[in-house]
């Protein structure tokens, strides 16, 4: 019997809203929950201290937002220090992270954002593209929250015994247009492959990437051979099928990983209904039916039903953990759940327990 991971990764919610990169230095701002009102908040650049840090500033609109957190509307921050790009950017990352003093970390990566540098980055996808991976036409967020994701799947797969590393075939399922793929093509020996069921996205990363990306069918089965991969990763995916397209792909996923191989993907439940804005009341309701029935489609989702022809597939959709635990674990042995690792997303990290293919 395998431990769950449930609560040893609770992240709080903050945001990076711009970073300033220019002669006089790094500038970033955004806003941070604090867990408690007057905790001092330390906020640093690739592990160092800020030359000035100004926190709390008022932000009417996250108090407006997180109107079930305490101290929301005293949230903003402002951080500069004098450093050159060459320091800036002195590892592949730029990492900026907070933390309150006197209170552990449970997991580094949850605590800090990154950011890749500008110049060393392909380019970007148009406008259309980034709304239908991540709504809407935003490429800062894109980038940030690419590098970002990117470096929280690096840390959970090397938690669990899979680190990402030359040698390794990856599938970057649900690719988009490279939001996260984007990153893990700078990985040396890494064998880089991206499937979509939007042809024309998956026909974008293979034009501007390094790897292999094509388009797949709304239900499987792909081309991939059996066990061909030694981790599969799908940020925001599950989160937009049927029960009967989620199955339908489970069982899919579990013949494409090799024995022994990993499956990381994402689900929305308790921390994307905390951190969707919303009342006490109305979360608590919602919170309440996940519980109980585990599996929920919430709305439908009209972002790609022009790329694949069909306005009935993707859906938006919440998952209950022990749905999870009793329903895919059915295909695919899970590991671990993490709330809220990836933005608002929980992770699941799956293990594939077959011995050998079949
Ligand atoms: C919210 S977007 C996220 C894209 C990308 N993973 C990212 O994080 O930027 C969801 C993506 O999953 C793709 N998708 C949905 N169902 C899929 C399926 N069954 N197989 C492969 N891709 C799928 C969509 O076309 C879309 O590109």
């Amino acid at each position: 019997m395998v431990a769950l991971g449930i609560g040893y990764f609770r992240a709080e919610p903050w945001t990076i809203e711009t970073i300033g990169i220019d002669d006089d230095g790094l500038r970033v701002s955004g806003w941070v929950l604090p867990p408690l009102a007057g905790l001092p908040a330390r906020f640093t650049w690739n592990d160092r201290p800020f030359d000035a840090v100004e926190f709390p500033i008022a932000r009417d609109d996250v108090g407006r937002h997180f109107l079930t957190r305490a101290y929301s509307a005293a949230s903003g921050f402002a951080c500069r220090v004098r450093a050159s790009r060459a320091e800036i950017f002195e590892r592949e990352f730029l990492r900026i992270e907070y933390g309150f003093h006197g209170r552990p970390k449970p997991f580094a990566a949850a605590n800090a954002w990154f950011f890749g540098d500008p110049d060393r980055d392909p380019p970007l996808p148009e406008t259309e593209r980034l709304v239908r991976v991540i709504g809407r036409d935003d490429s800062f967020q894109f980038r940030l929250g690419g590098a970002t994701d990117f470096k929280r799947i690096c840390a959970i797969a090397a938690r669990h015994g899979a680190p990402i590393g030359p040698g390794n075939r990856i599938l970057d399922w649900g690719v988009g247009c490279g939001r996260v793929a984007r990153y893990l093509q700078r990985v040396e020996g890494v064998e880089v492959h991206g499937a979509d069921i939007d042809a024309d996205n998956a026909d974008w990363c293979a034009r501007n990437l390094r790897g292999e990306y094509r388009s797949v069918p709304l239900m499987p089965p792909t081309d991939y051979p059996d066990g061909h991969f030694d981790l599969v990763y799908g940020v925001s995916v599950f989160t937009h099928l049927s029960q009967l397209a989620q199955d339908a792909w489970l069982r899919e996923l579990a013949r494409i990983t090799r024995p022994g191989g990993t499956v990381i993907v994402t689900t929305h439940g308790e921390t994307a209904i905390e951190y969707g804005g919303g009342g006490l009341e109305a979360n608590a309701l919602r919170k309440e039916r996940l519980r109980k029935e585990g599996f929920l489609v919430t709305s439908a989702n009209d972002q790609i039903a022009a790329a694949i022809g069909n306005s009935d597939y993707y859906l938006n959709v919440d998952h209950a953990p022990w749905y999870v635990r009793r329903h895919w674990g059915r295909f695919l042995e899970v590991v671990a759940m993490i709330p809220g690792a990836i933005g608002v997303h929980d992770v699941v990290v799956l293990r594939n327990s077959r011995t050998s293919i079949q």
